[in-house]
Parts: structure tokens; sequence; C-alpha cells
């Protein structure tokens, strides 16, 4: 069975905790669960934003923003696993190696953040490499990776294919503090860089995106690797 990592953007899965979409993605999981082994990195969303927010008013450093930004993820991989109920691994899993032992048993297994000053993209990243991952599936609240930011600027184009290497170059000169949101942390993009392994941006809003792209093949979005390869989807 091949594996496939996904890293699902806490933005699109609890945008805040009275609009989330954990009931749909639980569902979409499961369908691609029975074609692959899957690991969900889980983001923290509004509500680890907020956290932050309120951390920074009462003038605490940044290091420690993202320690409460990472059990904010955690806190979101915890529902995500109760909506997924006997489909997932029981506990989150807090590193990498963790999430390996988990896999044995055939289960979903869902994770959150790691370590300070990088982002829940990075963790997936390394989690694919460590897995072998197929691919690595980034769902996020743009439907791709543009030449600008497409909320703010209208001339923004979306890119289909970019090379790891491009894509550095893009994401690049951006800012990392605690709670930052860009479409993908420049941490993960290294990775991405150094292991090969293809990564497709999709549209996170749709759950059903992720079952379409990578079992029937269906999606747009921006797939980045090395070959101008259009075919990597239906795993
Ligand atoms: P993410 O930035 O991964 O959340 O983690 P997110 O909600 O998925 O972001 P979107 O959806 O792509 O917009 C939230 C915050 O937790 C800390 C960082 O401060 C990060 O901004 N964090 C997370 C870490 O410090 N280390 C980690 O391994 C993960």
């Amino acid at each position: 069975m091949k594996s496939l990592v996904i890293s699902l953007g806490g933005s699109v899965l609890v945008p805040n905790l009275s609009d989330h979409r954990i009931v749909e993605y639980a569902a979409a999981l499961r369908q691609v669960s029975e074609k692959l082994r899957v690991f969900v990195v889980v983001g923290g969303g509004g509500e680890a934003r907020r956290y932050i927010e309120a951390a920074r008013t009462l003038g605490v450093d940044e290091g420690t923003c993202d320690e409460i930004g990472i059990l904010v993820t955690r806190l979101n991989a915890t529902l995500l696993i109760a909506a997924l109920g006997d489909s997932a691994y029981p506990d989150v899993a807090e590193d990498q190696a963790t999430a390996l032992e988990y896999a044995v048993s055939g289960r979903i297994v869902v994770m959150g953040g790691v370590t300070p000053a990088q982002t829940t993209d990075a963790v997936a990243a390394v989690l694919a490499e460590r897995t072998g991952a197929a691919i690595l599936v980034n769902l996020t609240s743009v439907d791709g990776i543009y030449s600008a930011d497409p909320k703010t600027d209208a001339s923004a184009t979306r890119y289909t294919h970019l090379t790891p290497d491009r894509l550095a170059e893009i994401v690049g000169g951006s800012r990392l503090d605690a709670g930052s949101n860009t479409v993908m942390d420049a941490i993960a993009v290294k990775i991405i860089q150094r292991s090969g392994i293809p990564l497709v941006v999709l549209d996170g809003r749709k759950p059903k995106n992720l079952p379409d792209a990578v079992i029937s093949g269906l999606f747009s979005g921006t797939i980045v690797c090395s070959e101008n390869n259009t075919r990597l989807l239906p795993l």
C-alpha cells in the first residue's frame, strides 16, 4: 500500500470552533484510507492565531508563542481523531518516529506540531520523507500557489507546475513569526527540495477535493516536482 502524507491546514479544518469541517474531513480521510496508508498533520487554524495574539499582548516571546501554537495543533488533531473513531490511531503522535510506530496499527495516524520555529507543513514534509510517501498533499485556504497573494493582488496567476527550486525562490523571503500564514513555510520547501517527494497543493476548503485528487485524479491545484509530470495522480 502506498503512503500518503497530508498537511491539513488548521485554517481549513478549524477556521474556528463554531464553524469547522471536521466531520467532512473525517469522511474524506476514511475514503482515501481504504486505498492508501494515511498520515495527517493538522494545523492550528484560527484558534492558534487567536491564542498566539493573546500571548503576545502579555509580552510573551516568539518561541513560547510557537509552543502555544503547537498545543492548539494537537488539540485540533485530537478533535479529528475523535471524529475518525476506530479509523484512527487513538493518540496524537508527538513526533515522526511515534507516527511510524502508530502506523503499524493499520489505522490513520494523526499528529500536530513538533518543535518551535516552523509550521505543520515542515512536520508533514519530514513525515513524508520518513514514511517514503508517494506524495505530500497540502490542503490549504487557496487553490494552489500563485505568483502573488491572490487575496490581495487581483493580477496573481496560479501555477499548475513548479520545480522545488522555483518554489523555494517564491517562498524564500517570507518571515516565520509564530502564527504567520504563508502558502508553504520555507523549511518545508527545503525538505521537499532535498527529498524530491512530489507535493500537490489543493484547495482544502472543499474536503471532497482530497479523494477526488488522490483516488480519481481530478484536481486543479499546483504540482511541485522536478519533472513536468502532471500524471502523479491518481495514486
Ligand atoms: P500552523 O502554522 O502549522 O497552523 O501552526 P495552520 O493553521 O496549519 O496554518 P495554515 O492553516 O496553513 O494557515 C500554527 C502555529 O503553531 C506553531 C507556529 O507558531 C505556527 O504558526 N508551530 C506549529 C510550531 O512552532 N511548530 C510546529 O511544528 C507546528
